[in-house]
């Protein structure tokens, strides 16, 4: 049987792989997205995650969008405001979306279809918290419903946004510790820490272009843009991570990323320090771990996956619905 999952993304290049992938993925059922301002106006991820699901041929799966704001910080900017040169530009490079979102809101589909579930739903937060935590808001009960949740986020070596924080987590901290001390029976969190060590290369994306497949084809598009705009920054040439697309493929293969047990929270008052993950690495820590952190990461299983998933034919994936637009 194939396990249930909703992505939460603010789309976004990475994003727009991990949604790729968990659409495509034979073992993963996919029965919503849910979007949230990040790495562009909330819109503008909304906009972005319909055509991705249109690109590929999975215009059924329902886009749900979300908040446009922090729950906290109504002042912080509304978005990271990614400029062109940037790794995700504002419109991804791929046709217009044709469907459009659903009515209801994020939020809203999240604690109806939390509070209805009749199996365990995998929740895939790659974005702010923002409606995760607004739903728990609502109904802190939600948590019963989700077998395990999926962070991308947080940095604990290893920062972006700040030289203490992430970007997911500084862009909403106070739902990241609300999401993180709901109490979900397991909640992983991939942190910058892991993604940049399964950094996705050129070669990969030309064997992806090759292929010749919808999903192939933007991928190799989506990563080639971040390989471009991480040129130098990171400790290989011609390399990039693609953040999101780890929790994605950690869904379907756990041992692509090696965790450990940590009590985290965050840091949402220190001038220089807000949106840390604080991560109690003290081996004589007495504070009960709350997440499975993980700290590395296997790229070559990485690239063999998206390999897998994004080369298929159209026909052999899990539920090509419609062909892919010219
Ligand atoms: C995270 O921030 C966003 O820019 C990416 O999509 C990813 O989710 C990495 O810090
Ligand atoms: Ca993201």
């Amino acid at each position: 049987m194939s396990r249930k999952v909703i992505l939460d993304v603010d789309t976004g290049t990475d994003d727009a792989v991990a949604i790729m992938f968990a659409a495509l993925h034979p073992e993963l059922d996919l029965i919503g997205v849910t979007t949230v301002n990040g790495n562009v106006p909330v819109e503008n991820t909304t906009d972005n995650t319909l055509r991705v699901l249109d690109w590929i041929g999975r215009s059924d799966i329902p886009v749900f969008e979300g908040l446009a704001r922090p729950i906290a910080r109504l002042g912080f900017p509304t978005a990271r405001g990614d400029s062109d040169g940037g790794p995700h530009g504002k419109a991804l490079p791929i046709p217009e979306p044709r469907s459009v979102r659903q009515d209801t809101g994020a939020v809203e589909f999240l604690v109806e279809t939390l509070r209805s579930a009749t199996e365990q739903i995998t929740l895939v937060p790659v974005g702010p918290l923002s409606n995760i935590a607004t739903a728990l808001a609502i109904d802190p009960a939600l948590t019963e419903a989700v077998d395990e949740v999926v962070i991308m986020g947080g940095g604990h070596a290893v920062t972006n946004m700040t030289a203490s924080a992430e970007f997911n987590i500084w862009a909403d901290p106070e739902a990241a510790n609300v999401v993180l001390s709901a109490g979900f029976g397991r909640l992983t969190l991939v942190p910058l820490d892991a993604t940049y060590q399964a950094l996705v290369t050129r070669d990969t994306c030309a064997r992806l272009e090759e292929s010749g497949t919808p999903a192939g084809i933007a991928a190799s598009r989506f990563i080639s843009r971040r390989i471009d705009a991480y040129d130098g920054t990171v400790n290989a040439a011609d390399a990039a991570p693609v953040h999101d697309v780890v929790c994605a493929a950690y869904l379907v293969r756990p041992e692509v990323i090696t965790t450990r047990s940590l009590h985290v929270t965050v840091e949402t008052a220190g001038p220089l320090t807000i949106g840390r993950t604080v991560m109690d690495t003290r081996l004589n820590s007495t504070q009960k771990p709350n997440a499975e952190v993980a700290f590395g990461a296997d790229p070559q299983l990485l690239a063999d996956l998206l390999l897998d998933v994004f080369t298929r034919p159209p026909s052999t994936t899990a539920a090509s619905v419609s062909p892919p637009p010219e």
